[in-house]
């Protein structure tokens, strides 16, 4: 069968898909490490990462050779049975959290589910009263978006599944103002990722750990950008250049970055919330199948092998101490490799994204003013110096 399509691909596209994302720009071919070509040969360095997904970058051979080994050997078994990919993975991600042995995983297939389990496991506390963030942002089905607070997404779909509040992101005493003893928990992210890099103070998540636990309210942390490593650290809530102090969370979830782009969800639960969902509560058929669990602990392996978390750190101060050289960048919020800058009005920030791509760039712009940097990991110093190099050749051709 030829899947090429022919070179009018945006028709087909548009004829032949759902009008839910406007027809992209580019059709993509092929990646390589932090590369990818157009149906055009043309080539880009990829500063997305399939919107913070691709953390070991395209074709990477270890997730290449677990993925292929783990197809060949058994492929899909359904939760009626284990497999062994997602036993090792669940005590990893255990590991990793490092908050105590008595933590458990449910795994799932995205982002938006991983909260959907989460926000059902909150029920099971007895209580109904969520509290969120204004600007975040936890997925498009009917639960997670229940959490969303973007009008635009939510107006549609009313009415959701209610009792949530929302608070100005990083304002502690707005968060103490709404939550009380019918609490059930209070979600955030510690970087919005979506909302364009979003950074609150770095006392806020010990003071929302305070604030949870003195109501007996859930800590529910939506670390679905912002975790395996994309910040320099295993979790965002653990970065000390984000967070002061330690904090230990009652949830956790994950997917993007965890599995290298097979689809993946992960909500991890610590101490007594561990045990609030029992069964019958919860179920999924591809969940936490063997191939995605196997690629996910690829992705850890490689992070591990080969220090992509120090990685992390050391491109993302050399990315951000070269982009503030420009003084068209007028701020760089965030850590590791996700970072959001804010860019000065003299930059119409709507032709970004293909000036990018006339200069060999995949970029994004998650709100106007605002440049989200979300690289492979596995993002080369040569690539960097490359992007830096080029990036106010791009601010130019985007003036406004
Ligand atoms: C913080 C956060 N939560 C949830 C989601 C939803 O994840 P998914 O698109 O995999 O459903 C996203 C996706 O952008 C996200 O950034």
């Amino acid at each position: 069968m030829n899947q090429t399509p022919p070179t009018g691909w945006s028709e087909d596209y548009r004829a032949g898909l759902m009008n839910t994302y406007g027809v992209p720009k580019l059709l993509l071919t092929r990646g390589r490490g932090a590369h990818v070509w157009d149906v055009e040969g043309n080539e880009y360095v990829d500063m997305l990462a399939g919107i913070a997904v691709n953390s070991l970058g395209h074709a990477h051979p270890a997730l290449v050779a677990a993925v292929t080994d783990q197809l060949a050997t058994l492929g899909h078994v359904s939760n009626l049975f284990a497999s062994q990919p997602q036993v090792v993975l669940a005590q990893r991600l255990v590991d990793l959290l490092g908050a105590g042995p008595q933590s458990r995983v449910f795994f799932s297939n995205s982002g938006t589910e991983a909260n959907e389990a989460a926000f059902k496991l909150t029920r099971r506390t007895g209580r109904t009263k969520i509290v969120a963030c204004l600007e975040g942002f936890h997925g498009r089905t009917m639960g997670a978006l229940a959490l969303t607070a973007n009008e635009a997404y939510r107006t549609p779909f009313e009415p959701l599944p209610g009792d949530v509040t929302w608070v100005p992101f990083g304002d502690v005493e707005a968060l103490a103002d709404a939550v009380d003893d019918e609490t059930a928990a209070v979600v955030v992210e510690p970087l919005q990722g979506e909302a364009g890099v979003n950074q609150p103070p770095a006392r806020y998540l010990a003071a929302v750990r305070e604030i949870t636990s003195r109501h007996g309210a859930l800590m529910w942390l939506d670390e679905i950008q912002t975790g395996v490593g994309r910040t320099g650290t295993w979790f965002a809530h653990q970065n000390p250049r984000l967070v002061d102090g330690t904090v230990v969370p009652d949830v956790v979830t994950l997917a993007k970055g965890l599995a290298g782009g097979l689809p993946i969800g992960a909500t991890i639960a610590t101490g007594a919330a561990a045990e609030l969902l029992v069964p019958g509560n919860h179920g999924t058929t591809f969940g936490g199948n063997p191939v995605s669990t196997a690629a996910a602990l690829a992705v850890l392996d490689v992070i591990e092998r080969d220090g992509l978390l120090a990685h992390a750190v050391a491109l993302g101060a050399l990315l951000r101490d070269g982009l503030l050289a420009d003084p068209r960048v007028v701020e760089v919020r965030g850590a590791g490799l996700m970072l959001g800058l804010s860019l000065a009005d003299s930059v119409d920030t709507s032709r970004v994204v293909e000036a990018g791509h006339r200069h060999g760039f995949i970029l994004n712009v998650p709100r106007p003013g605002r440049v989200r940097l979300v690289p492979p990991l596995v993002l080369t110093h040569e690539d960097a110096e490359k992007f830096l190099a080029t990036f106010p050749a791009i601010l130019d051709e985007a003036g406004a």
